[in-house]
């Protein structure tokens, strides 16, 4: 007899379907697609040469080399969790490191969370739209989201306060240069979430994945900085998640989740469950090349980066039709497009790669309820700056022409 395999698989594990955005990349990839689909950092932008020196200096430390090649603890690397807090401290967030556990990437934060604090039917706050990765993370566990709408300076709290008093009890939020819009929460909007939440005792997952890379000056002050604690390690409204995906390379996938204490005693259970723990290796060459290269070489990639921003955004002022509006994001990888109500994304999108060999990303996969047909989004991230600038004529040009027909 044949095993019978979709009847074995769980429904967990059947409530997975596969991202859009990974399927789409494959396409992308080809040489003639000017490709604004993908969300990774620009490669050319990866510190090698820094990358080189350390490697060299830990195989060539017999100590440390034998020691990052060996099994460690669960938490992560004192020596890295340290690090991190001291960055945290930096940004007004001041953390002890038993509030801080090494992941594999922001990702696998966004994973464990979801199996500590979600269950089939429990509810979660979502932006919408929100990142795609987190909510495949979340919808594993088959909870019910409650999707909130974004204005200009962050979520409407109107709809956050009522997500809350239908018995939201969690919300997962990004206020620095959201992936997929790239906005960012003001001041006030920040304030007002964490008093919303501590209002009816909500839980707050803040993912701070492209906090760093701001283009206009400091960043705001994060909701885990808002959110003071003093020096009680068990308490806390936010649970922050960061990586170091996208300041030095994602392939190390070295991240971290700042939590109250007994969030992280759970989460190291599950870590041992789970891997045992993150590489020993990629942690230590994480904490040295974080050691060696912060902070010039985030001027660097905020250099770049910025000029990728403002090229794209200079060539969408110059050739976008005045139906199509988009966000002027002050950080990260993303500007995010609405479109006439008429123009369906996807659709337009396999004419953009077969016309104007153009790439992005339709935007309804980013809402929990499948909206925002006529939504996409663009990364600058990793294009030259020719590129940027032709391939957003081309798909300029091409939602000319869709739009009159
Ligand atoms: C908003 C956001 N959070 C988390 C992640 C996961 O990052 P990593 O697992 O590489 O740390 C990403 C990756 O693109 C992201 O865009």
């Amino acid at each position: 007899m044949t095993v019978q395999w979709n009847d074995l698989i769980v429904r967990d594990a059947r409530a997975l379907t596969a991202s859009e955005i990974r399927d789409l990349l494959k396409v992308a990839d080809r040489p003639e697609i000017i490709s604004f689909a993908g969300g990774v950092p620009d490669p050319a932008l990866f510190p090698l040469d820094a990358f080189r020196t350390v490697y060299d200096d830990l195989t060539q430390d017999d100590a440390a080399g034998r020691r990052s090649l060996q099994y460690s603890i669960s938490e992560g690397l004192p020596a890295l969790r340290h690090w991190i807090a001291d960055d945290l401290a930096l940004i007004g967030a001041p953390r002890s490191i038993e509030n801080i556990l090494i992941t594999n990437g922001a990702q696998q934060g966004l994973d464990m969370l979801a199996r500590l604090l979600l269950e089939p039917g429990r509810e979660i706050v979502v932006e919408k739209p929100s990142y795609l990765g987190a909510m495949q993370a979340f919808s594993m566990r088959r909870p019910t989201y409650v999707g909130v709408n974004m204005d200009a300076d962050g979520p409407v709290i109107a709809e956050l306060d009522a997500a809350f008093a239908g018995g939201a009890r969690i919300a997962y939020l990004a206020p620095d240069f959201q992936n997929p819009t790239g906005r960012s929460y003001t001041l006030e909007r920040r304030l007002a979430v964490l008093e919303i939440a501590r209002k009816y005792g909500a839980a707050i997952l803040e993912d701070a994945a492209y906090s760093k890379l701001s283009y206009e000056g400091d960043v705001l002050p994060s909701l885990l900085a808002l959110d003071d604690v003093g020096d009680d390690q068990n308490a806390g409204t936010v649970i922050q998640l960061g990586t170091f995906s996208k300041t030095l390379v994602p392939a190390l996938r070295i991240g971290w989740v700042c939590a109250p204490r007994p969030v992280i005693e759970r989460l190291v259970l599950i870590t041992q469950a789970g891997n045992l723990h993150v590489s020993t290796i990629n942690q230590e060459v994480a904490l040295r090349a974080a050691r060696k290269l912060f902070p010039g070489h985030l001027d660097t990639i905020r250099d770049a980066y910025r000029a990728k921003r403002d090229t794209m955004l200079a060539a969408m002022d110059e050739f976008m039709p005045g139906t199509v509006s988009y966000t002027r994001p002050e950080g990260g990888m993303f500007i995010w497009l609405t479109l006439p109500e008429n123009i369906d994304s996807r659709q337009l999108l396999a004419q953009a790669l077969e016309d104007a060999k153009v790439a992005f990303v339709p935007g309804q996969a980013f809402f929990c309820d499948h909206s925002g047909r006529n939504t996409a989004r663009l990364s600058f991230a990793t294009e030259k700056l020719d590129r940027i600038r032709d391939g957003i004529e081309r798909l300029a040009l091409l939602i000319k022409r869709v739009h009159n027909q």
